[in-house]
């Protein structure tokens, strides 16, 4: 399992600088929220730096936050105070008994990563029987016409950034295995301080190609709509 456990500490801290565009995001998540289209699930919803832009734009939206790791989700409560559920769960086989409007995973459980002029589905979960699984117990989470959003963002690699009070992160990616439908990687983040490693963690991630996104989604329940105008997310709707 992906969990996030060993950097969880300095996850805000690198994030926060600008990793990724959350308030962009929340703008683009925004106007799909209706008076009849409010309940939003978010994917992986980790320290909740989405979820607290989404509260500032649309506090009377109805949120459900779930993750596998357990310290991101106590981040996210406090920094959500009352406001949404968060729930201890692996999206896979969650069993939330309600439906939601919308579902977004934003560098989440599943991305889009766009690769050159290719734009794959990069994923935690191991193996694509898995990743079917898990999106279609996604698609049961929906109601009709339901929405999933997955962010787009772009290749992962390698690199340094100085982060605030003398910390350095590096992430280090190593790609280990290849075939047809699926490339695997192991993504190392590294935060270290005056040489010294502070906190690290090793995680496996699969991009599957292209090619067999539509095949996937599909099988899980989806249908694609589009790109959002802000070109933030890839939108799909439930069938
Ligand atoms: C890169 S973080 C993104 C967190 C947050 N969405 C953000 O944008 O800051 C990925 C998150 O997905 C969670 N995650 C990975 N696999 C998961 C799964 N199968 N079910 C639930 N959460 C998962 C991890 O624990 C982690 O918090």
């Amino acid at each position: 399992m992906n969990e996030y456990t060993r950097i969880t500490d300095y996850y805000d801290l690198l994030m926060t600088q600008g990793y990724y565009d959350y308030e962009g995001m929340a703008n683009a998540v925004y106007p799909l929220i209706k008076d009849d289209r409010k309940k939003i699930l978010e994917l992986g919803v980790g320290t909740g730096l989405l979820a607290e832009k989404l509260k500032a734009l649309a506090p009377e939206a109805e949120f459900t936050g779930v993750d596998i790791t357990t310290p991101m989700l106590e981040i996210a409560r406090k920094r959500l105070g009352e406001w949404g559920k968060l729930v201890a769960a692996d999206v896979c086989d969650m069993n939330l008994q309600e439906t939601f409007d919308i579902a977004v995973s934003s560098g989440g459980v599943w991305v889009i990563n766009q690769r050159g002029d290719r734009t794959d589905i990069g994923s935690h979960i191991k193996g694509l029987e898995q990743d079917i699984k898990g999106l279609a117990n996604v698609a049961q989470h929906l109601g009709q016409n339901g929405l999933l959003l997955l962010s787009i963002q772009g290749e992962q690699k390698n690199y340094q950034q100085n982060l605030p009070t003398g910390i350095v992160y590096s992430q280090e990616i190593e790609k280990i295995a290849e075939n047809d439908e699926i490339e695997s990687i192991e993504k190392s983040y590294f935060f270290k301080k005056d040489g010294e490693i502070l906190a690290q963690q090793k995680l496996s991630l699969n991009y599957i190609k292209q090619w067999k996104k539509p095949e996937i989604m599909e099988q899980a329940g989806f249908s694609f709509v589009g790109i959002d105008e802000s070109k933030k997310f890839h939108v799909y709707r439930k069938r």
